[in-house]
């Protein structure tokens, strides 16, 4: 069979570039090459239309509202595994057997505790700091306290290294949240699973006994689901960036936490929720959905549009349904939080602003009023979006540390600066 190609025109002479066939979705010219042969760059401010890496882990198919996990579709998923189950899935490739998920869990579950140095690490940042701000700290420091997971060219180690931050994420995130109210950190409990240790950790007072609610672990445990993993947006991006140089891991998925926390990005959950509450009461709806179709107003909807869903968010699809579900059995179906939202969305959706631009509700639309049920700030909301997160991260990271001829990410670009200039002596300018 003759390999497919794209022929390029500069100049007078044809350039044949490889077409390369994915297993779903668009076809991609290879231009690798195109620099040495032909001495051009292409330009893609924004990676609009650029594939930056191979990848075997998600696939979403934005004009169809699909996402998939190693070939799984989300809400199979959603509906049928748990976190801990998917980011097997995430790391490895494919659903473990029982005897893979026992030894999965119990892996992650003894490496929850965090070295005891880090309590005073978490003592050097003000009460008030964003819990964003502690976390992109403490987790950027892991690799000051676990010196035996950094040796990134070690298999073995690149294995404990993800174990770790699997495991120890929802500690840390428990923890700068304790800190952040004036609360004693709590330590995980062994006997609980993955989303009630983390409810423990966040809820739970010395004071006094804290059982955790099955239905608000069993949507915090959805919440994780739902987040864990997304190909290659911003913060993944990030993660393979900054791994790319041979950057420790630990150094890596702070890297991602820091670009995770942006409004566009993960900061979208806390910005939603909070703009939810500024609205207030479905009358004033209106007045800010105008504002958002204003070009001369900054304000945007927050919790709607994305860069790859131009159809639906599946996501916001599985989580919408779970905030009916958790508000109904928590008995508070009648907040004035969810009407406004139902009837924000039912207003964009039918407006041709929103129509025309594709803008539908993403999965940050819907998550806020989730978490807002089971009890947690709005500062918390992206630090659980991070400690979801971090398993697609780290699978990415493994993805291409594990590459062969792996090399340094290195964009070009467009040079529009001053041509070479003569430097002036300060008293002549
Ligand atoms: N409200 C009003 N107008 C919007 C919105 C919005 N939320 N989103 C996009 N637009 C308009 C935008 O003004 C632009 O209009 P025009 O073509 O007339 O200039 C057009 O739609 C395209 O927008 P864009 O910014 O060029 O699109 P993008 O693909 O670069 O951005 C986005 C995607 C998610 C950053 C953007 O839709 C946005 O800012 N949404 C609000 C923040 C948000 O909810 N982010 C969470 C994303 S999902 C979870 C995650 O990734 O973490």
């Amino acid at each position: 069979m003759t390999k497919k190609t794209a022929t390029l025109n500069l100049h007078g002479k044809d350039y044949d570039l490889p077409v390369l066939e994915p297993t779903i979705g668009p076809e991609v010219i290879d231009i690798r090459k195109l620099y040495g042969e032909a001495d051009v760059f292409t330009f893609d401010p924004g990676f609009t239309s650029t594939a930056a890496c191979e990848s075997t882990i998600t696939y979403i198919d934005g004009d169809k509202g699909e996402l998939l996990y190693r070939g799984y579709p989300i809400e199979q998923l959603a509906d049928k595994s748990s976190y801990l189950e998917t980011c097997y899935l995430l790391l490895y490739g494919d659903l473990p057997t029982g005897n893979q998920l026992k030894d999965f869990v119990q892996r992650v579950t003894m490496h929850t505790m965090v070295h005891e140095q880090m309590h005073y690490l978490y003592r050097g940042f003000r009460r008030d700091a964003h819990p964003m701000a502690t976390l992109v700290g403490v987790v950027g420091a892991m690799s000051a306290f676990y010196h035996d997971s950094l040796d990134i060219n070690d298999p073995w180690q690149r294995e404990v290294a993800a174990i770790r931050l699997i495991a120890k994420l929802p500690t840390l995130a428990a923890m700068a949240y304790k800190y952040s109210i004036g609360q004693p950190f709590v330590y995980p409990r062994n006997d609980l699973t993955y989303a009630a240790n983390f409810l423990h950790m966040c809820f739970s007072v010395p004071a006094e006994p804290y059982k955790v609610d099955p239905v608000l672990s069993k949507a915090m445990d959805l919440i994780f689901l739902l987040h864990a993993d997304h190909e290659q947006n911003a913060s993944t991006s990030t993660v393979r960036l900054a791994g790319s140089s041979g950057a420790n891991p630990f150094a890596c998925i702070a890297a991602g936490i820091a670009c995770l926390w942006g409004p566009a990005h993960g900061g979208a959950n806390q910005a939603a929720l909070e703009m939810l509450r500024q609205i207030g009461t479905v009358d004033r709806i209106p007045e800010f959905v105008a504002r958002a179709k204003d070009k001369n107003d900054p304000f945007r909807l927050m919790g709607f549009g994305h860069r790859v869903y131009k159809n639906f968010d599946p996501r916001a699809k599985v989580m919408k349904e779970t905030a009916d579900n958790v508000l109904g059995l928590l008995g508070i179906e009648n907040n004035e939080t969810l009407r406004v939202a139902k009837e924000l969305e039912r207003i964009a959706l039918e407006d041709p602003y929103f129509v025309e631009k594709k803008l539908y509700p993403n999965v940050d639309f819907y998550s806020g009023i989730i978490l807002e049920a089971i009890g947690f700030p709005t500062s918390m909301f992206t630090p659980i979006f991070a400690l979801s997160r971090t398993v697609g991260w780290i699978s990415q990271w493994k993805e291409m540390i594990g590459e062969k001829n792996q090399k340094i990410g290195r964009p070009r670009q467009l040079y529009v600066g001053p041509q070479k200039r003569d430097y002036i002596d300060l008293r002549h300018r």
